[in-house]
């Protein structure tokens, strides 16, 4: 990711990752319009954390958000961490791990399941922390699910010895509400470092090639049953297939998370998936209505990355596919 002007942002959040480095952990929330650069920041953040541990979460846009996605999200590579908990802690967080998410899982969470969520993301964190510095970036942080934002938030207040940084970024919404926690705000950029963004486009060059691709679907409220053949295309412009995956990856669950690795093929170009589609195609056997979303994240060979995302969609035997345009 190549970033435009933000040096003053830039330099506030290296500076925060050194103090964190150096065991003094820290946490900032940074604040901004749609489209203003928020996640471009923390792509940036990201790939200039050398010697971290970098863990990731976004929040996702549906009316109901399944129970602890974000949380989960986070979870996963850190299972390693996880496992070495004192069991108290990791039976809680165990069940959030995304591959061992089953169709029973989403666990309800009331009353004092929260604090012993909360307590367990501390405890986990900090465990991370201290094997190697922990940079952890929450996106779309106004969209996470409220359980997840009040343990990273409870987490993010707590973590001050650790070698720690937490980057909450939110559109400036009041659902995101995060007392304690420092802003930092975003304006737009100014006129020259502007004039750079729009000579250049989005900043991917043209040239660079699809190297990965992944999709997460999130299941609503009426799953896709196992016996369901789901077929997964990523197209270019000219509908050839740049990466793909076909088979019945089991039942989605409501409520559940559910990523899937794309096959990529070779020499496939930004240039050429612009105006490209993603192709979803189920093959029910008998009746099966499925009702989700999606985030399709493509990774090219100079380090940009393209998210699609699309909310309360359903496939259906009468409505087997469906064709979306890729997003950039
Ligand atoms: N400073 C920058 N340098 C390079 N690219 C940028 C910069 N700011 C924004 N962009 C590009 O502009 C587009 C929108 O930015 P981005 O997605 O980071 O916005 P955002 O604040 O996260 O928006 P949202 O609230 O919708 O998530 C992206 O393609 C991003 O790469
Ligand atoms: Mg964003």
């Amino acid at each position: 990711m190549r970033i435009v002007g933000r040096e003053t942002e830039c330099t506030r959040l290296a500076d925060m990752l050194d103090e964190a480095r150096a065991g003094h952990g820290c946490s900032v929330v940074l604040r901004g319009e749609p489209g203003i650069g928020k996640t471009a920041l923390l792509d940036h953040l990201a790939e200039n954390a050398d010697g971290c541990t970098v863990v990731r979460a976004t929040g996702v846009e549906f009316e109901s958000e399944p129970a602890l996605a974000s949380l989960s999200e986070l979870i996963g590579p850190l299972f390693e961490v996880l496992r070495e908990l004192p069991a108290r802690y990791a039976d809680v967080l165990m069940a959030l791990v995304p591959q061992k998410i089953d169709d029973s899982a989403a666990p309800a969470v009331t009353g004092g399941g929260r604090h012993a969520i909360y307590a367990a993301t501390l405890t986990l964190l900090t465990a991370a922390a201290a094997r190697r510095p922990l940079l952890c970036l929450i996106d779309e942080a106004h969209w996470i699910d409220d359980v997840s934002a009040s343990a990273l938030l409870f987490t993010a207040r707590r973590l001050l010895a650790d070698p720690a940084l937490i980057v909450f970024a939110t559109r400036d919404v009041p659902e995101f509400d995060a007392p304690g926690i420092g802003t930092l705000r975003l304006e737009g950029l100014n006129g020259q470092a502007s004039l750079q963004l729009l000579a250049h486009g989005c900043l991917a060059a043209p040239g660079a090639t699809l190297t990965d691709a992944s999709i997460t679907f999130f299941t609503l409220d009426d799953n896709k049953d196992s016996d369901t053949l789901l077929s997964i295309q990523v197209l270019d412009r000219n509908n050839r297939v740049a990466a793909s995956a076909t088979g019945f990856f089991g039942q989605f669950g409501d409520g559940t998370t559910r990523p899937v690795t794309l096959k990529v093929r070779s020499g496939f170009t930004w240039d050429a998936l612009q105006a490209g589609h993603l192709r979803l195609n189920i093959q029910p056997h008998g009746d099966d209505t499925w009702k989700f979303g999606y985030e399709l994240d493509l990774n090219f060979s100079d380090g940009d990355f393209a998210p699609t995302i699309q909310s309360r969609l359903s496939l259906s035997e009468d409505n087997k596919t469906r064709l979306d345009p890729l997003q950039f």
